[in-house]
């Protein structure tokens, strides 16, 4: 442990979240989206950002976009980058490289510009086209169904821990050729990495991600090691075979074993918890649960689990009526963006026979287009299906808890009955 650079990141927090918070206070619509009781229901600060209809100067230095089409055509605007023109982080204090406190952990590619992303997003997308992840819908299937039956035998059980995470892991797990022992250790890890995406709040938080993060790479280099002298036919050993550094496999694995669960996981619970609060939903579904990648789709719309995503430019780009200059971050609220009435007739309305039906930006776009869509599709679809045939009649009770968190909207904990 550094304590010199604990001090300096101990004030930095300090000032971040008084400072975050008076001004949250004084008014400043995104920063309320940091705190209690805004960040529970965002939806009403998100139509206001939506209604300026311009990107919206907040007092933090952030300008947001958050209408449908400005957050396109940000995510698709190939001058906008994921790092400043230095290599650090978006709105970091730290020159040239990752900072601690926005970006805890290593993101591989999803934090690289072209050519690094393009050489690393290359060397794994094969692995995850439509027909290459359909082959795992047998799999999906046969987990999804197993895990249904034993939440239904149940009667009452969460929804969060006894299927929507589960499901995802097993599967990336099968893929990445993570063995079935060490499954578990990976999915608590890879929660406890999850969990500190979104930016710590302190510096006993950061500590615990820190050591989260070191103790998940050493179990990823420990199964790299192996495949590399024990090869089988999974993601590892195609990783262990490649020419590239080992500090940078590991984070690319890593990134695909992270980006994936806590994702799909938040998608089954947004899906679950708004069909079964609005019942119609719920019931044409259990009606015919052919319908569940409709489902996903709407779910998608409706409660996007990454609920933004930031760019800067690296030279001087006009946005609507601002002069956007280098380093400064500009977020696009996906979330928000699903839920605009220029796209969507009664946006607020979780509408299974929607004609927009995948017009949303929940796996964002341009060159960052989320990898693992059509795996989060297969997922979300066979999970949802398995629950509406095997418990159709399935609603919440009491003691649901959201996570606290800006980038996902998501549901910790989301108690149910059959
Ligand atoms: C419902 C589930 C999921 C959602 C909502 C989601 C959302 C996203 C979003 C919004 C991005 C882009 C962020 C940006 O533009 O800055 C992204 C990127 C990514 N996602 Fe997903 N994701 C999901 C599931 C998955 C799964 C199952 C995987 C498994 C491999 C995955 C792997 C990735 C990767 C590797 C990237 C980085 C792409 C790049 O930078 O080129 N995601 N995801």
């Amino acid at each position: 442990m550094d304590l010199r650079r604990d001090v300096a990141l101990g004030a930095r927090l300090a000032v971040v979240r008084t400072g975050g918070l008076a001004l949250a206070l004084a008014g400043d619509p995104v920063l309320r989206l940091l705190y209690r009781p805004w960040i529970d229901d965002p939806v009403p600060i998100q139509r206001r950002l939506r209604e300026a209809a311009q990107p919206y100067p907040s007092r933090s230095g952030v300008l947001v976009v958050a209408t449908a089409a400005m957050c396109r055509d940000l995510v698709r605007d190939r001058r906008f980058m994921v790092r400043t023109r230095s290599g650090g982080s978006l709105g970091g204090s730290v020159d040239g490289g990752r900072d601690p406190l926005l970006e805890p952990v290593d993101l591989s590619f999803l934090g690289m510009d072209p050519p690094e992303h393009t050489r690393l997003r290359r060397l794994v997308g094969g692995w995850f086209t439509p027909a290459r992840v359909n082959a795992y819908e047998p799999l999906a299937t046969r987990l999804a169904e197993r895990l249904a039956d034993d939440a239904a035998r149940r009667g009452r059980f969460d929804l969060v821990a006894d299927v929507a995470t589960p499901l995802p892991v097993a599967v990336i797990a099968e893929i990445l050729g993570v063995p079935d022992d060490d499954a578990d250790v990976f999915a608590r890890w890879g929660q406890a990495v999850g969990a500190g995406l979104g930016g710590v709040r302190s510096l006993r938080a950061l500590h615990r991600l820190d050591a989260a993060v070191a103790e998940l790479r050493g179990l990823l280099g420990g199964l790299l090691e192996r495949r590399r002298h024990d090869p089988a036919d999974d993601l590892l050993s195609h990783l262990a075979a490649e020419d590239v550094d080992t500090h940078e496999t590991i984070s690319l694995a890593a990134l695909l074993l992270l980006a994936g669960f806590e994702t799909t996981s938040t998608l089954l619970g947004n899906a679950v918890a708004a069909m079964t609060d609005a019942r119609e939903p719920w019931a044409q579904l259990a009606a015919d649960p052919a319908r569940s990648g409709d489902a996903v789709e709407e779910s998608l719309r409706l409660d996007a689990p990454i609920q933004f995503t930031a760019r800067t430019p690296h030279e001087t780009v006009r946005l609507g009526e601002r002069d956007v200059t280098p380093g400064t971050v500009v977020m696009a609220m996906l979330g928000a963006a699903g839920r605009d009435p220029e796209v969507h007739d009664d946006p607020d309305v979780f509408d299974l026979d929607r004609p927009t039906k995948g017009e949303h930006l929940a796996f964002s776009g341009g060159i960052h287009y989320c990898l693992g869509a059509p795996l989060a599709r297969l997922e979300g679809r066979v999970a949802l299906a398995a629950l509406a045939e095997r418990t159709p009649s399935l609603r919440r009770v009491p003691g649901a808890v959201r996570r606290r968190s800006l980038l996902l909207r998501s549901y910790q904990s989301l108690p149910v009955t059959v």
